[in-house]
């Protein structure tokens, strides 16, 4: 895109204390497997990340086995497949000219400037997820043929680009009984892939938190240590 219009949604894991809210990945999971997956792919994901969602080791190796993989068995003949397991990796995109989805939160940007200092992208976050949930409602119904290729225009992608409008409204029906608005499903499947990224968000951030405590710990009893080392002298 060539900077659209990005909204910005308050998601769940924003700010310093943010974390995934496990029921939307798995609303997000679903819009994934029963729209996404038809053009793009997770190839760097792998099936076993799925626990992180709260899914059981039973229920990951069911979902699993969905999927067929290369069957590189010693038995094997060039060409067999056999289900995946969870040591597996979601296939890549079934559609060439789809990108994989696998880091795409990390890839695009939903906030600039501004003038280029990134002063929104330090108060907002790099808007990854916001770009995301944004191309998904951004479609206005305007189309074009370029050399045979329709091309759909999008706000947020900021002109027109050759993925179709994939979500409506009621594309799916939530397993957890949640209304699935146009909206609700762009923020989930954006919430998803945004844990796809970058599925160690929560322990970099904590990570982050207990550093930024002991520093200041530290900062003190060196105040401290300073100021008794040098009371004889003055
Ligand atoms: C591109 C997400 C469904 C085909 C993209 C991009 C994203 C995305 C983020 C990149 C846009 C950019 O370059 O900035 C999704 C999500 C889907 C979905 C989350 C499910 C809700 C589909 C489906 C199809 C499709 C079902 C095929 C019918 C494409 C194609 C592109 C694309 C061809 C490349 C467009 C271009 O660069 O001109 N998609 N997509 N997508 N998607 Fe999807």
């Amino acid at each position: 895109g060539t900077g659209g219009h990005v909204t910005d949604y308050a998601f769940s894991f924003e700010g310093p204390f943010g974390s995934y809210d496990q029921d939307q990945l798995q609303r997000g999971l679903q819009v994934y497997t029963e729209i996404c997956s038809g053009c793009h792919g997770l190839q760097y994901v792998p099936f076993r990340a799925l626990e992180d969602l709260g899914y059981t080791d039973a229920e990951v190796r069911a979902y699993a086995e969905n999927f067929f993989v290369p069957d590189t068995g010693p038995e094997a003949l060039p060409g067999d497949e056999r289900p995946a397991i969870p040591t597996d990796y979601f296939p890549g995109s079934a559609l060439s000219n789809a990108p994989d989805l696998s880091l795409m939160a990390k890839a695009r940007a939903g906030f600039h400037g501004p003038a280029g200092t990134g002063i929104s992208q330090l108060v907002n976050g790099m808007g990854g997820a916001e770009y995301i949930a944004s191309v998904l409602a951004g479609y206005t119904g305007e189309e074009q043929e370029q050399a045979g290729v329709i091309l759909y225009e999008n706000e947020a992608y900021g002109g027109y680009f050759a993925m179709s409008q994939p979500l409506w409204g009621d594309d799916v029906v939530y397993a957890d009984g949640t209304e699935a608005t146009l909206e609700q499903q762009a923020q989930d499947v954006a919430a998803f892939l945004m844990w796809a990224a970058e599925p160690k968000l929560e322990a970099r951030k904590t990570a982050g938190i207990t550093a930024v405590l002991f520093l200041g710990l530290l900062t003190v009893l060196l105040y401290l240590s300073n100021k008794k080392l040098w009371a004889p002298v003055k």
